[in-house]
């Protein structure tokens, strides 16, 4: 029997299904590339009906109506991440960000946290298989979980989501079921400038063949991705899969053959990239989606053998820790699943850990190496967890170095203009003489 007659009695139209919200209630959004846009339209346009509605999201990819000041009375947000369109709502105070936890824990605080534990997940899946069983397309990461923890599910089934193996969902879990084609949210490629292609030749002399890549979104990972074509058997466990992981495997570096766990296949929380990529994913069973909390596990992580995480940061002080979501002692992003794998690369056998970023901003009249943090900016990665540090000038390894090792290693990998200033205030703190 065709899946739309056997589930006839769940399926409602995006208008029917959100007529069921009330005013107080708490929604979990899918998260980012698969926030389901016909439900969240819908539930747009009965804004006006309703008061102190909670959305508990991620980074929003879409208009994002709901983040804009007018709907402060009808919608209060948490945010688990704050993006640009999060942002200024977290400025003026209608967004509430959830920090102080890592990413690969929010499942268990939907399931614990009386704020967080929701009453819907707005969700958006694949067309289901012969046994009922839908794919969360793109994003399983808290999607799931949200599925797995809200009270009741409302999924929009869109056509042209990717059927991506891994965890899936049963029909028979979803109580409103919205078939609706809705394009899909896609993000560009970058282009890096000369700056970063450096540091990217840096970072992709550290990858050994064998290894297995956490990479992240932006100019940097793409780079890297670039200079990692003549490498020989590597591997994906990583938070985000991105379009670099689809030229990789084309190019025949990558194959996921040296892997310790899940051999042969990529494994990701997420996947973003362009409509090619999508189509490449579909039912490909090179691709795997878990949830965030399996994903991000530092301990699912570690058991990789040569697991390398890579990502961006915003500051590195001289002891070696690292802020990578906090500018002038404001909550600039979020730690996503940053210092999960930092983690996972620790404990792997042969891991290394690279936090790779820029040796300044603005024109060079900021240094992004500096002696220590300004107050009320955040430390993201301690100094117990850093292992690589790499700028255009080079890369800092800290693992088991001394405090005075590890400052003179930083300023050598800081700007020019700064390296003075740095060794002074070392002095001045101690750490060099
Ligand atoms: N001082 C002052 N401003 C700074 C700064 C510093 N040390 N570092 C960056 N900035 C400014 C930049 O100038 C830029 O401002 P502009 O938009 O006005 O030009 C802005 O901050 C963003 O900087 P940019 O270098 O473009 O950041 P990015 O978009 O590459 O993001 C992080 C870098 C660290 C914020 C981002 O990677 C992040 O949120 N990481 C944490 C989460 C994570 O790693 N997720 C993946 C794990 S799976």
């Amino acid at each position: 029997m065709n899946w739309k007659e056997k589930y006839k009695d769940k399926i409602f139209t995006a208008d029917e299904a959100v007529k069921h919200i009330s005013s107080g209630d708490k929604i979990i959004f899918g998260d980012w590339v698969g926030e389901p846009p016909a439900l969240v339209t819908a539930l747009m346009q009965r804004a006006d009906e309703l008061k102190d509605v909670c959305i508990i999201h991620g980074m929003s990819p879409g208009p994002n109506a709901y983040l804009l000041p007018e709907y402060k009375e009808n919608f209060r947000h948490i945010s688990l991440f704050l993006g640009a369109k999060s942002r200024p709502g977290y400025r003026d105070g209608s967004v509430e960000f959830m920090g102080g936890s890592n990413f690969h824990e929010w499942p268990k605080m939907f399931e614990s946290s009386s704020q967080l534990n929701p009453h819907w997940a707005f969700i958006q899946v694949s067309e289901p298989n012969e046994d009922g069983m839908c794919s969360f397309g793109n994003s399983c990461c808290f999607t799931e979980p949200a599925a797995r923890t809200a009270s009741h599910i409302i999924a929009q089934v869109n056509p042209k989501f990717p059927k991506v193996g891994g965890k899936m969902i049963s029909l028979d879990a979803i109580d409103y079921i919205v078939p609706q084609e809705s394009p899909l949210y896609t993000i560009g490629r970058f282009e890096p400038d000369e700056k970063t292609k450096t540091i990217a030749d840096y970072v992709a002399d550290l990858v050994e063949d064998g290894s297995t890549l956490q990479m992240g979104i932006g100019a940097l990972p793409d780079a890297i991705a670039r200079n990692l074509v003549d490498k020989k058997h590597l591997g994906i466990h990583t938070e985000t899969i991105t379009e670099a992981t689809m030229d990789l495997i084309r190019c025949g570096a990558l194959d996921n053959s040296m892997k310790t766990i899940h051999k042969g296949v990529c494994i990701g929380a997420q996947a973003a990239g362009s409509e090619e990529f999508y189509r490449f994913m579909d039912g490909n069973p090179m691709f795997e989606l878990y949830p965030v909390d399996y994903v991000n596990d530092p301990y699912v992580i570690g058991k990789n053998y040569k697991q390398v995480s890579i990502n961006a940061c915003i500051e590195v002080d001289l002891r070696g820790q690292a802020n990578s979501e906090s500018i002038g002692g404001k909550q600039f992003s979020g730690i996503g699943g940053q210092l999960d794998h930092v983690r996972g690369a620790r404990l792997s056998r042969g891991g290394k850990s690279i936090l790779a970023l820029n040796s300044t901003v603005k024109g060079d009249s900021i240094s992004k190496i500096v002696p220590h943090f300004e107050a009320g900016n955040i430390t993201t990665v301690s100094r117990y967890d850093i292992q690589y540090v790499v700028t255009e000038y080079g890369v800092a390894d800290l693992k088991y170095k001394t405090e005075r090792e590890r400052a003179h290693a930083l300023i050598q990998v800081a700007h020019p203009d700064f390296r003075e200033e740095l060794t002074y205030e070392a002095k001045k703190m101690g750490i060099l003489y």
